[in-house]
């Protein structure tokens, strides 16, 4: 199998062609595609008609599966996540439940996992079902992002250690702590991760952010959380934004530790069903 990686963006994002998931790949393929998303951040693998055991089978290959806790979008397989705007019966889910509370997070500009430790090191998105108007997923470059701040203001974050959690994400679309179960709040515990990342295969440094990025480690929380805001606004203007229109069984795989992504609103009635994967940082960040 050759892989060939086409950029979207000059620097950011990629199409492969010459994957055939279906069939597995191998550890050359495997090679190939950590330096590509290394490079590229956004792959988009065109036409895979594969179901859970072969995205399992794709993932695994690039580290430990994340382990699904969240039972609101749980799919009956441990390792995989059903991020779809129907219920069982094809019925629209209402936005006021905890699982349209999720799609509503997913609005936020965030990075997948950023709120647990080890963080989610890759994810991979599947298109099982699409609308004929599918709502665009988008991707932000914070390497890119990083790139574009002056040196001197480099130096200023270079260090900073920021809290994230995923209270302060849900915060954002309206919830309060007291709509958490004492468990749910018991298990997510916030965590810190550095705001600038550097990528050991690239070494290439990213701003490191998320929804779920609250405030600055040491800093009043005010500004902190002003600070968290100016740079996700930076890190965010459409000069770094990939926009992905989705085709019927494409496979989207990212790197979450240099883009963050965010759905687009869609309010039609027919279904929209992807399945969500992804696998852990080795270690703690
Ligand atoms: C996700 C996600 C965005 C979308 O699955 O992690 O953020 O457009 N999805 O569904
Ligand atoms: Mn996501």
């Amino acid at each position: 199998m050759t892989l060939q990686f086409h950029p979207l963006r000059e620097t950011f994002g990629a199409r492969v062609t010459g994957a055939d998931l279906k069939s597995g790949i191998g550890a050359a393929e495997v090679e190939a595609i950590e330096q590509a998303i290394a490079t590229y951040g956004v792959l988009v693998f065109g036409q895979q008609p594969i179901g859970d055991d072969e995205q399992q089978a794709f993932i695994q290959q690039f580290g430990p599966p994340v382990v699904t806790r969240l039972k609101e979008i749980a799919s009956g397989h441990p390792h995989f996540y059903d991020i779809s705007t129907v219920d069982d019966e094809g019925n629209p889910i209402p936005e006021s439940s905890a699982r349209g509370m999720y799609l509503l997070a997913n609005l936020l500009w965030h990075t997948d996992g950023s709120q647990n430790q080890p963080p989610i090191r890759l994810t991979a998105l599947h298109a099982r079902v699409l609308p004929d108007n599918p709502p665009n997923t988008e991707y932000a470059d914070m390497r890119a992002a990083w790139d574009a701040l002056p040196a001197s203001r480099q130096r200023e974050l270079e260090g900073l250690q920021v809290q994230h959690s995923i209270l302060w994400s849900r915060e954002q679309i309206g919830m309060k702590a007291s709509d958490f179960s004492e468990e749910t709040l018991r298990e997510r515990q916030p965590v810190v991760h550095p705001l600038v990342r550097l990528n050991a295969r690239t070494g290439r440094k990213s701003l490191y952010l998320a929804s779920h990025a609250s405030h600055i480690i040491g800093r009043p929380l005010d500004e902190g959380r002003a600070l968290v805001q100016e740079l996700m606004a930076h890190a965010t203007q459409p000069r770094f934004v990939y926009s992905h229109a989705w085709q019927r069984g494409e496979l989207v795989m990212w790197d979450d530790s240099w883009t963050m992504h965010r759905a687009t609103p869609y309010k039609g009635s027919q279904p929209r069903q992807m399945r969500w994967c992804g696998v852990r940082e080795l270690e703690a960040v």
